[in-house]
């Protein structure tokens, strides 16, 4: 079975650790889509080094002092322009407006480091601490109209260790974003996930 190349825009807002890793399997062939573009709304944003390191354009539009629909507006023009087939959101720190879900419906999804629908937000990992849960883990999931709510396509759990910190748990929970965030794209190419609009 030939598995889909989709065009991938990435978008970012910081360090970039699961843009790293669909570089990685995008170079080591693991899944034969291609990122075409890597979009942050920060400047100093990691994933944007990453991203011009792999010959990947990187291209920043900054939010700060923007008002939300302007950015918003510009983010819409500039995500077209690259003509994507999917959109993933890998650390981008913005709510998604309503208008920018409708007009990419069923084409973008959001890595959560929790067990959606456990934990939705901020600090997913620190809530999954606080809350004594026993595991945690992460899910992939399509972006709607709420905040991590879209319809779930993958998840993958770990268990919280006694002593584990926000940040310990944060680093093991890290490696498996990497891991379910790849599986999720090559089971998109290969039609073993299909994304429902909402
Ligand atoms: C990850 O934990 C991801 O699940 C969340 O933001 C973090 C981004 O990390 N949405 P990185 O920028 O990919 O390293």
């Amino acid at each position: 079975m030939i598995s889909k190349s989709l065009r991938l825009v990435v978008l970012v807002s910081g360090r970039g650790s699961n843009l790293q890793a669909l570089i990685d399997a995008s170079v080591e062939k693991k899944i034969n889509s291609k990122i075409v573009a890597v979009i942050s709304n920060k400047a100093e944003a990691k994933a944007l080094e990453r991203a011009r390191k792999a010959s990947i354009p990187a291209v920043t539009l900054a939010s700060k002092g923007k008002p939300n629909d302007v950015f918003f507006s510009e983010l819409t023009t500039e995500i077209k322009k690259h003509k994507p087939d999917l959109i993933v959101l890998a650390g981008f720190m913005k709510i998604i407006p309503s208008a920018l879900v409708d007009e990419f419906a069923g084409r973008m999804i959001n890595i959560h480091p929790s067990l959606l629908p456990n934990f939705p937000g901020l600090n997913a990992q620190k809530q999954a601490i606080e809350a004594h849960a026993q595991k945690t883990g992460c899910t992939v999931h399509v972006v709607d109209h709420g905040c991590d709510t879209g319809p779930i396509l993958l998840q993958n759990e770990i268990e919280i260790l006694k002593g584990d910190t926000e940040d310990s748990l944060s680093k093991r929970l890290l490696a498996i974003e990497h891991q379910t965030l790849v599986a999720a794209i090559k089971l998109i190419e290969d039609d073993k996930l299909v994304l429902q609009r909402t």
